[in-house]
């Protein structure tokens, strides 16, 4: 099995500024813009962690709750929150700044992406574990399995008789 390594060493910022070509006609940030740089950055966190090529799996739902104007600064970071065989969930924050405006940090989007380490030939290859060591990292850690198996059953993977994690803590 490949060597542990700490989730801090997968830990990526990206940072963008929004230009014409990323709005819709109401100059806010196109939402599948921002989906496509939420997942480079995971891509790259994955990466880091796994030291192999990566690909997207799944990515679990992202609300639109903010628009992200024109002109601002989006953040994002991206961490792996856990290792299973040959599949890394990534957590994904984003955040927006109007710098002109006093460059206020807005946290906008969170978001779990999971993406699988393949051999040249596309074929899932097994991945280090995770290293914990803050207490949020550790939670994220502890529920990386129900969202999981949330996700497992929903892509039809997994029969929710056997979403085990999942249904004890639908069940509290
Ligand atoms: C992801 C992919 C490698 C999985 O291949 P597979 O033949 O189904 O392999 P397996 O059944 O052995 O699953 C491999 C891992 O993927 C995970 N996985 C598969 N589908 C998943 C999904 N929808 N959500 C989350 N994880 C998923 C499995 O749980 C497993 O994880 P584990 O090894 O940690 O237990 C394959 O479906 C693929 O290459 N998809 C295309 C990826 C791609 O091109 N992404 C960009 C989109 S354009």
């Amino acid at each position: 099995m490949p060597k542990s390594k700490h989730v801090q060493e997968s830990l990526t910022t990206m940072t963008e500024m929004v230009l014409p070509n990323d709005t819709n006609t109401l100059n806010n940030l196109m939402g599948g813009r921002l989906l496509h740089w939420m997942d480079i950055c995971a891509a790259i966190a994955a990466q880091k962690h796994s030291s192999r090529i990566v690909v997207t799996a799944s990515v679990d739902n992202v609300s639109f709750a903010e628009a992200i104007h024109l002109g601002d600064i989006v953040t994002i970071e991206a961490k792996v929150t856990r290792a299973f065989n040959s599949s890394m969930e990534v957590s994904i924050k984003v955040s927006a700044q109007n710098i002109s405006a006093g460059g206020e940090l807005l946290k906008t989007h969170a978001a779990f992406f999971t993406f699988v380490a393949v051999d040249q030939s596309g074929r899932p290859i097994e991945v280090a574990p995770v290293i914990v060591e803050t207490a949020e990292e550790q939670e994220l850690y502890q529920s990386a399995l129900r969202r999981r198996q949330l996700r497992l059953v929903l892509a039809g993977r997994l029969k929710p008789a056997d979403a085990t994690e999942l249904k004890n803590f639908l069940n509290q």
